[in-house]
């Protein structure tokens, strides 16, 4: 495929978001983001730790690529992704069978539609969730702002929601 002018103008948001721009004129299709708002906030707030595909850090900090998508197909579940990115997270977690140890800062300054929109990137963008999965709104995470809680507790609780999920 030639890198006609859309080409050109969505490697030039690409190079907006610093995403490392990938030789796709010349090759694969490009895929951008269906959370723009949400991919911006994501490469600013989240990246540094959870990697900018959201394949996480070793150890440290657990990849985003394929629980989240998961955790949205259900009510506890939603909640549990609007009080972690609300209230952070603290203590030992594990993702498909490896273990991760740090601490998710709370991200109570950005507001309800930043925090949905960057979500909403992590659940549809990088764990792919189907069609059928409701997008996270505004008023969910409000919802949470207005019950606030500490990091240990969210910990906690996403113990359930694996459970509950299978996982
Ligand atoms: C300083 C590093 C750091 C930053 C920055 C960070 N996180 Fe995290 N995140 C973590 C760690 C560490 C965990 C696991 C918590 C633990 O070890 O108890 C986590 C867990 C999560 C989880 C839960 C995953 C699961 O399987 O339950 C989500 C969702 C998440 N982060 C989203 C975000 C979003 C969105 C942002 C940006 C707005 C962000 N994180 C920024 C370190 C970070």
């Amino acid at each position: 495929m030639s890198c006609g002018s859309s080409c050109r103008s969505a490697a030039a948001a690409m190079a907006t978001l610093s995403l490392i721009a990938p030789p796709w004129c010349s090759s694969a299709e490009p895929t951008a983001p269906n959370y723009v708002a949400g991919a911006t906030a994501f490469q600013a707030n989240c990246a540094v730790c959870h990697g900018r595909d959201g394949a996480g850090t070793p150890s440290l900090a657990p990849p985003l690529s394929s629980y989240p998508a998961r955790y949205a197909a259900s009510p506890e579940g939603r909640r549990q992704l609007a009080i972690t990115v609300l209230y952070g997270m603290f203590g030992e977690v594990v993702v498909d069978q490896k273990h991760y140890n740090f601490k998710m800062p709370d991200f109570t300054r950005l507001d309800d539609s930043a925090l949905a929109a960057v979500l909403n990137f992590i659940i549809f963008d990088l764990a792919h969730a189907s069609e059928s999965t409701q997008p996270l709104t505004s008023e969910e995470i409000a919802a949470e702002r207005r019950q606030p809680m500490d990091g240990a507790a969210v910990r906690e609780r996403r113990v359930s929601v694996l459970a509950a999920l299978g996982l």
